[in-house]
């Protein structure tokens, strides 16, 4: 399939889907987004695919939602047009999704990082939520994810103030899972995201599903999902190949099954 806005490609089990609107530091409209979940919602479905990378630019993983497309909006076109509900499409998928950022995550840029599954940075990374500069605040889960992910006092200057964290900032926040040199981060998020790739697919889908309940949930509700989870796994035999494997000292091969 070809998109306009986004390249796609496979490196052996994984999907990379490469934001590509150079010249509007890779802003999201509703064809990029339209295209971005197309292309993660088939690498979901694809039983040859384990885990999925999202990245942009070095200098731009997304400068956020396009302003220039937004500008004239009113507020009854935001409400029934379907351009921040598109962002729910990365909450959905069901493999695990590792956005790889350099440079500017701002605004929609930032709450599409902080939408997956994990991210790795590069030095240059600048998380943000400008929204407040151009007279809104974040309307795709900025105000909610960043709470939980650094938490209040830090949310607040960001979606207020319009702080921005460095990379190294946003890793001593728990944003990010490692920060590496510019030159690496793309590479760094698909090894990642191939280890990931190799191990038991429904582990991996279970154990995604279960520290996203951590959020959504109270904690007896989310221990109680963690738990009929994990009895569940028992009943693969991906379960039984992973302990017999460990029992006979051997490499565990796994069916998805
Ligand atoms: N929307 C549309 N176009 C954008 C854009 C955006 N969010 N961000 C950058 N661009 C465009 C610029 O307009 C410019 O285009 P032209 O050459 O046609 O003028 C091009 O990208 C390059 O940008 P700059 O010349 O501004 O580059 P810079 O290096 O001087 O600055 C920047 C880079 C700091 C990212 C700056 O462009 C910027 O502040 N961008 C806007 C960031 C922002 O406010 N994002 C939040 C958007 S609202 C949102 O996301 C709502 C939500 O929650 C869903």
């Amino acid at each position: 399939m070809t998109y306009e806005t986004i390249l796609t490609e496979t490196r052996d089990r994984v999907g990379l889907i490469t934001l590509n609107r150079p010249k509007a530091m890779n802003a999201l409209n509703g064809t990029l987004l339209t295209e971005l979940i197309d292309a993660l919602t088939a690498f979901d479905a694809d039983e040859n695919i384990g885990a999925i990378v999202v990245t942009g630019s070095d200098r731009a993983f997304a400068a956020g939602a396009d302003i220039k497309a937004m500008a004239s909006a009113s507020a009854v076109e935001m409400l029934t047009g379907s351009f921040v509900e598109l962002f729910d499409g990365i909450r959905k998928a069901r493999k695990p999704v590792i956005a790889a950022v350099s440079g500017y995550a701002l605004g929609g840029g930032c709450e599409l990082a902080m939408s997956c599954d994990m991210i790795v940075a590069s030095e240059t990374a600048k998380f943000g939520q400008p929204e407040i500069t151009i007279g809104v605040i974040p309307g795709a889960g900025g105000t909610q994810r960043l709470t939980r992910a650094v938490g209040k006092a830090i949310a607040m200057e960001m979606v207020l103030n319009n702080r921005t964290l460095s990379a190294q900032e946003a890793q001593q926040f728990g944003l990010v899972n490692r920060v590496v040199p510019t030159e690496r981060y793309l590479d760094e998020a698909l090894m990642l995201a191939a280890d990931v790739a190799s191990r038991a697919p429904l582990a991996v889908r279970l154990g995604k599903e279960s520290v996203n309940k951590a959020f959504e949930t109270s904690l007896a509700e989310g221990l109680e999902f963690e738990r009929r989870a994990f009895y569940f796994l028992f009943a693969t035999d991906d379960q039984k190949e992973g302990m017999a494997a460990f029992v006979e000292k051997r490499k565990p091969k796994w069916k998805g099954k």
